[in-house]
């Protein structure tokens, strides 16, 4: 065993995402599909993550919202394992999650929580730290949207996630909406989904970035927003095609499931359209998140 640093206390905010658009191009030889999808963050919606230093080379995990959290399956304690085995740094610690991010909700929640633990054993590894093109590496082995949580903002990805480039699309200006029903959306199903609605299982042509989708687009610019998956889950949940069919009836200019669902986000304008469809939302008993993009 190596003697190692003691850590110090950490609090860390663990965000959320949604997929502005997913198209998923093929079914690959490991069962995983091509992908190429635009990631957004959404700083606004976190998980807590509080590290405290524990004991040897030991991880203790508490989630007091959700004990069935504390569990070896978690990315959290996966991420800790497998950063220590690449790298020789596995110190001692307890972690405390704080879960605000639906889970199974499309939106990342455990993705982003196993990224931001890799991040912070990265920050704190000194010359055992990983270049970064390694950490993306560490990070698509457990998770295909892990490696995202590991970019400071939007980002285009293509393969299963893992080949990423930092996107200068900006939402500035518009007022988004999450309807976060009570449902969860099985990822694999949906994939396979997927499959069987495919005449050929070729990879088709990776697409290129909507162009409109720029750092200077204006609110006004017509937004390129859809994702392929969303016909197979609406097809299974009907109510989430009704959530996205009031997003735009309430005057969203653009609406569209995140990830394989179940979340809804809708983009609007006007923060009063963005308001009265969360009351309908909320009346109806719907979990809603929103928030002035910056
Ligand atoms: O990698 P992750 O565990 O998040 O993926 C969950 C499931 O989603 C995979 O087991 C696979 O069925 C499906 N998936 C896929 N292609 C991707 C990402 C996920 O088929 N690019």
């Amino acid at each position: 065993m190596s003697i190692q640093e003691p850590i110090s206390e950490s609090i860390l905010a663990s965000p959320a995402k949604i997929n502005i658009y997913l198209k998923v191009l093929g079914l690959r030889q490991d069962g995983y599909h091509e992908l190429d999808t635009l990631f957004y963050p959404i700083h606004g919606l976190y998980d807590t993550i509080r590290i405290e230093p524990g004991h040897d080379e030991h991880m203790f995990m508490r989630c007091p919202e959700n004990p069935d959290l504390e569990s070896t399956s978690n990315l959290i304690y996966k991420a800790w394992k497998a950063f220590g085995e690449a790298t020789g740094y596995q110190p001692g610690m307890f972690v405390t999650l704080n879960k605000n991010i639906p889970m199974g909700g499309g939106l990342g929640g455990g993705s982003s929580n196993g990224a931001t633990i890799l991040r912070w054993l990265n920050e704190n590894a000194g010359t055992k730290a990983l270049p970064h093109d390694e950490l993306i590496q560490l990070a698509v082995g457990l998770g295909a949207d892990v490696p995202f949580f590991l970019m400071d903002g939007p980002a285009r990805a293509q393969g299963v996630g893992e080949k990423l480039e930092a996107s200068d699309i900006s939402l500035s200006g518009f007022t988004l909406l999450l309807a976060m029903p009570d449902l969860h959306v099985d990822t694999p199903w949906a994939f396979k989904a997927w499959d069987e609605k495919q005449e050929s299982i070729s990879i088709k042509e990776s697409l290129t970035t909507p162009a409109n989708l720029t750092k200077n687009s204006s609110p006004d610019s017509t937004l390129v927003v859809e994702n392929d998956l969303e016909s197979i889950v609406f097809s299974q949940h009907p109510e989430l095609r009704s959530i996205k069919e009031r997003l735009m009836q309430s005057g969203a200019m653009a609406a569209s499931m995140s990830g394989s669902g179940a979340t809804i986000f809708g983009l609007f304008r006007d923060r009063a359209n963005a308001e009265s469809a969360a009351a309908h939302l909320e009346k109806n008993g719907i979990e809603i998140f929103m928030t002035a993009c910056s």
